[in-house]
């Protein structure tokens, strides 16, 4: 009974190593994305910079118009990002970007939504 007891213990504990983990992983991945659109993107994609016609950052119906939120529609995007398209210059302007970072910051605009109800 009581051995029982313990291996339960031990299934929970790595449930839970193996949740912490996952969440490390992805809180890392938008780390990158945030600092690159930090840096690069949020001249023309901050939701504030209404003159400009670029999708914003958490704005999920910009997004959502541009692609699916599946990885063919993330690839189609980062395809469009590196080249440059309409206004956007290839790189956001940044040619030092490595398709890496680019996709991250794209992930980034799409997922981040601040407490603005989605429309
Ligand atoms: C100089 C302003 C500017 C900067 C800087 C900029 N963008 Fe854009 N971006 C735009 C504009 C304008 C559009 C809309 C283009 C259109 O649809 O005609 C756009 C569209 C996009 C799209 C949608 C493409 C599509 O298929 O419709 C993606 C993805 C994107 N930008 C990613 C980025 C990323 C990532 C960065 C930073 C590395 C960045 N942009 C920096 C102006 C900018």
């Amino acid at each position: 009974m009581s051995s029982y007891a313990s291996l339960w213990r031990i299934a929970g504990v790595g449930c839970w190593l193996a949740g912490a983990l996952i969440a490390h992983a992805e809180a890392q991945e938008n780390e990158l994305g945030r600092s690159v659109y930090r840096a690069t993107c949020s001249a023309c994609h901050a939701p504030e910079n209404v003159m400009v016609s670029a999708p914003k950052l958490g704005d999920s119906r910009d997004w959502r118009r541009r692609a699916s939120p599946d990885a063919a529609g993330l690839e189609r995007l980062t395809e469009h990002a590196l080249n440059g398209i309409g206004a956007m210059p290839p790189k956001g302007g940044n040619p030092a970007l490595s398709r890496e970072q680019i996709q991250s910051a794209i992930e980034y605009m799409r997922q981040e939504v601040r407490g603005v109800p989605q429309r």
